[in-house]
């Protein structure tokens, strides 16, 4: 059976609450689309994780996501994207369209020839599978991109350590790196990270261009429910599901921050 109608629900998914900056700027881009939101929380982080463990969560969440009839999946998860895009894209053929967060990101990049130096943080698991540097290459081959695996500020944001000297001096240490000297550009390639993007901004006293992929993500969502013919047009106020794999107060804090709604967190262990 296929999802492609345009009244049914956009699965979002991500190993915890990150993708929920994602989420946000869907909202605020297509207010009319109801979201299916997936935080497995019970297997955060997957960034020091193996790509085939990534893509074992991922595929379970994706069954989870087509049972419940959405028409796009979009993988909001910096890792998983890198780990299991393919294999998502191959269990959902032909019920539903599977978009990741790392294309749209990468476009951006070949598009703005100003930017010729990028520097990409992200978790050990999306910096090892180097598929930024493979991505970006493929279609802009001029662009020289450097990496650095930043695995403290996943855990750092989910304790909260967001506007302080811990999370400064953080920030400070990984973005000093040598490796990342020189760049036009950071992708701060991790759903995580547009929750501390003031601070990096910040770092760079505002002069460098940060890629706020989540907009970015958004923008291109548009763009594929519009060629698809699957927007939805009706016109009620969305009822929006969120789902966690186990319950934090971090998610539900950074749900109703971003959702300003009564959020109605359900939990669903998936096996
Ligand atoms: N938000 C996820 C990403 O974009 C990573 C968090 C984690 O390590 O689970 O890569």
């Amino acid at each position: 059976m296929s999802n492609f109608n345009s009244s049914l629900p956009i699965g979002i998914f991500d190993s915890g609450a990150g993708g929920l900056t994602v989420a946000a700027a869907v909202k605020n881009l297509l207010p009319d689309e109801k979201i299916i939101y997936f935080g497995d929380t019970a297997h955060l982080p997957y960034g020091d994780k193996s790509a085939e463990t990534v893509e074992n969560y991922s595929l379970r969440i994706t069954d989870f996501l087509l049972e419940k009839n959405c028409k796009i999946i979009l993988i909001a998860c910096n890792t998983a994207s890198a780990a299991a895009f393919e294999s998502v894209k191959k269990r959902a053929e032909g019920k539903a369209i599977v978009l990741n967060v790392i294309d749209p990101a990468t476009e951006y990049i070949a598009k703005h020839e100003n930017l010729k130096k990028i520097g990409v943080i992200g978790t050990k698991g999306t910096i090892k599978s180097n598929t930024y540097t493979t991505k970006i290459n493929a279609i802009a081959p001029d662009k020289e991109i450097v990496s650095l695996a930043t695995p403290m500020l996943v855990p750092m944001i989910e304790e909260g350590f967001i506007y302080d000297n811990i999370s400064n001096a953080i920030i400070k240490e990984y973005l000093s790196d040598e490796t990342l000297q020189g760049i036009d550009g950071l992708i701060p390639a991790c759903t995580h990270y547009p929750i501390i993007k003031n601070q990096i901004r910040k770092f760079y006293n505002f002069k460098t261009n940060i890629i706020d992929s989540s907009v970015v993500v958004a923008q291109k969502l548009k763009e594929i429910l519009s060629e698809n013919n699957l927007l939805n047009t009706s016109e009620t106020s969305p009822k929006h599901e969120f789902y966690v794999s186990d319950y934090t107060d971090f998610f539900k804090t950074l749900a109703e921050m971003f959702f300003d709604d009564e959020v109605n967190l359900q939990k669903m262990y998936l096996q």
